[in-house]
C-alpha cells in the first residue's frame, strides 16, 4: 500500500493571522505524521508564514494553484519556482472551482502539471464528472478524457509523482459526498486507465485520493475502499479537530 495522504484545501479562507491560528491548532491535534502524509494548502498570502510555522513539523505545504511559465509578464500569477523557494512540496492543479470559475481547460491543466513536476513539486491533479455527466452515464468518459489530456505527454517515471484527486463536481461543498461504491468504481477505473496510459508499476505508484464533502463521519467507509489512498478535504480541513480526525482514520488503516 502507498502512504496515505490527507490534504486540507483551505480555498479562499483565512488571513495570515487566521492561518497561523489554524496551523498551530493542526500541529497540536494531528498525530501520526510519520505514517500519513499530511498536507495543508493555505491561500497564497499565507503560504510563507505557514511554511515557517511548519519548519519543525512533518506537516507539508501545498499551494492551491500555479502558473505554467517560470516568470514573466503574467500579472497576478505565481510560478512553480516561487512556490518551491518558500517550501511548498505539493500543488493542487485543475480543481473544479478553477475549471468552472476561471476557465481552466485540460490543456492548461496539463501545462501546469508539467511545470510543477519540472520544479520538483508534487501536483495533485483534480478530475471528476459533473452531475450532468453522471446522470447521462458518462462518468468514465469524463475521467478518461481528463486523464488522457492532462497526463499523456508524461514519461511513466515522471508520472509516478502525480497524485490524482477524484472529486465529483456535484459532491464538492454540497454535503453530498459520493457513496463508497461510486468512489470505489471511479478509483478502480482511474487505476486501470493509468495502467493503460502508462504501465502497471506506474499505476501502482500513483496515489488516488477522494474529495467532495469528506467528514470524519463519512471518511471511514470511503477509506476502506480499494485504491483509495487518502482525501482532499475542503470544509472539514478548516477546523483543526476534524482535520486531525481524518488523519487518524487514515493512520488506523496504515498501522
Ligand atoms: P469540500 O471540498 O470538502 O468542502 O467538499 C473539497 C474540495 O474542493 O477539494
Amino acid at each position: 500500500m502507498t502512504k496515505p495522504l490527507i490534504v486540507g484545501n483551505w480555498k479562499m479562507n483565512n488571513t495570515v493571522s487566521e492561518s497561523l491560528l489554524l496551523v498551530t491548532g493542526i500541529q497540536r491535534h494531528v498525530k501520526d505524521t510519520d505514517i500519513v502524509d499530511v498536507v495543508v494548502a493555505p491561500p497564497f498570502t499565507s503560504l510563507y508564514s505557514v511554511g515557517i510555522s511548519l519548519q519543525d513539523s512533518h506537516i507539508k505545504l501545498a499551494a492551491q494553484n500555479l502558473h505554467w511559465e517560470d516568470k514573466g509578464a503574467f500579472t497576478g500569477e505565481i510560478s512553480a519556482s516561487f512556490l518551491k523557494e518558500i517550501g511548498c512540496e505539493y500543488v493542487i492543479v485543475g480543481h473544479s472551482e478553477r475549471r468552472r470559475y476561471f476557465g481552466e481547460t485540460d490543456e492548461i491543466v496539463g501545462k501546469k502539471i508539467e511545470a510543477a513536476l519540472k520544479n520538483d513539486l508534487t501536483p495533485i491533479l483534480c478530475i471528476g464528472e459533473t452531475l450532468d455527466e453522471r446522470t447521462k452515464g458518462e462518468v468514465n468518459d469524463a475521467l478518461e478524457r481528463q486523464l488522457k489530456s492532462c497526463l499523456s505527454d508524461l514519461h511513466p517515471k515522471v508520472a509516478e509523482n502525480v497524485v490524482i484527486a477524484y472529486e465529483p463536481v456535484w459532491a464538492i461543498g454540497t454535503g453530498n459526498n459520493a457513496s463508497p461504491e461510486q468512489i470505489r468504481d471511479a478509483h478502480h477505473f482511474i487505476h486501470n486507465m493509468l495502467s493503460r496510459i502508462f504501465d502497471g508499476p506506474t499505476a501502482n505508484a500513483v496515489r488516488i485520493i477522494y474529495g467532495g464533502s469528506v467528514t470524519p463521519e463519512n471518511f471511514s467507509d470511503v477509506f476502506k475502499q480499494d485504491f483509495v489512498d487518502g482525501a482532499l478535504v475542503g470544509a472539514a480541513s478548516l477546523k483543526a479537530e476534524s482535520f486531525a480526525k481524518l488523519v487518524s482514520i487514515a493512520a488506523r488503516k496504515a498501522k
